[in-house]
């Protein structure tokens, strides 16, 4: 773990309530897709975690969506302004397990972490034999759609009201398709569903609440199946099928 000071390059609106926000700095600590960062905010004890969506060197793409005081503060940062990051946080997906056609399925801001996994799949399989379900509530809610598609990927999306897609919930789309492997990240009430339906082992990336974020706390512990204790800020946030506790 490193705390980072990054540059804001720019913080924009792209989809109702969603913003991408683009840092400049030092990333050499984010080594595995699937990992977060935690920022601080003027005012707020707890940093705020979100997803490495991409990261170069250099150059780090978050997207966040605003649902209460401290990502409406983010919101309101300006270009120019100096943010302290902690990188480097989290496990990140298993990519040696994926077979040779994964599905990637995200679900609202679920999605970002699911961009920088497909990036770093279609280094190793061809685009065309990923296919990627994205799950959205309404049209005006929709982003990265067209940055998945230039990535060469069979993208699928659903829509909770129908407006664009399937109408229904990624398992509507997932339901009907072949695949090797899954990767997923989103609400609880998706992942249940995602259990009932997934035909094979995969990945969940938990977004629980988190105290500290980088295993002092112990505020963010799951029970396993097995009985043990994981803290999904450390030993997480991705944990395989098997292991996780449905309750
Ligand atoms: C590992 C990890 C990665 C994440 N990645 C992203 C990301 O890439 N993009 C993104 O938009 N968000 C992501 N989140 C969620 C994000 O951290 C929270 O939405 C944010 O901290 C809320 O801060 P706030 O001050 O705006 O809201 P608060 O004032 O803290 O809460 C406002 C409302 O949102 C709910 N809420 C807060 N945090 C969460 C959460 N983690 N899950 C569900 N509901 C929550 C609260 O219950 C409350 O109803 C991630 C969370 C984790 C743990
Ligand atoms: S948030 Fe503190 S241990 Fe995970």
């Amino acid at each position: 773990m490193k705390e980072v000071f990054f540059k804001i390059e720019s913080n924009e609106l792209i989809a109702k309530n969603t913003y991408e926000m683009v840092l400049s700095g030092d990333t050499q600590e984010i080594t595995a897709t699937g990992q977060f960062v935690n920022i601080k905010l003027d005012g707020f004890f707890l940093r705020r975690p979100i997803s490495v969506c991409h990261a170069e060197e250099g150059r780090l793409v978050l997207i966040y969506k605003v649902v209460g005081e401290g990502t409406e503060l983010m919101a309101d940062l300006e270009p120019g302004r100096s943010l302290s990051v902690l990188t480097g946080l989290g496990n990140g997906y298993d990519l040696e397990v994926s077979g040779e056609a994964p599905v990637l399925i995200g679900g609202g801001a679920g999605i970002p972490p699911m961009y920088g996994l497909c990036e770093a799949l279609i280094e190793r399989l061809k685009p065309e034999n990923i296919k990627v379900v994205l799950g959205f509530n309404t049209e005006d809610e929709i982003f990265y759609l067209s940055k998945f598609v230039e990535l060469g990927v069979d993208v699928r999306v659903a829509t909770a009201d129908g407006s664009v897609g399937t109408k229904g919930f990624v398992t509507d789309v997932l339901k009907d398709l072949d695949y090797t492997y899954f990767y997923t990240c989103g609400p609880m009430p998706m992942f249940k569903a995602i259990e009932k339906v997934a035909k094979t082992s995969g990945q969940y990336s938990f977004e629980e609440r988190m105290g500290c974020g980088f295993g002092a706390c112990m505020g963010c512990s799951m029970t396993m199946a097995d009985g043990s204790y994981k803290r999904v800020c450390k030993e997480g946030p991705v944990f395989r099928r098997e292991e996780i506790l449905w309750k």
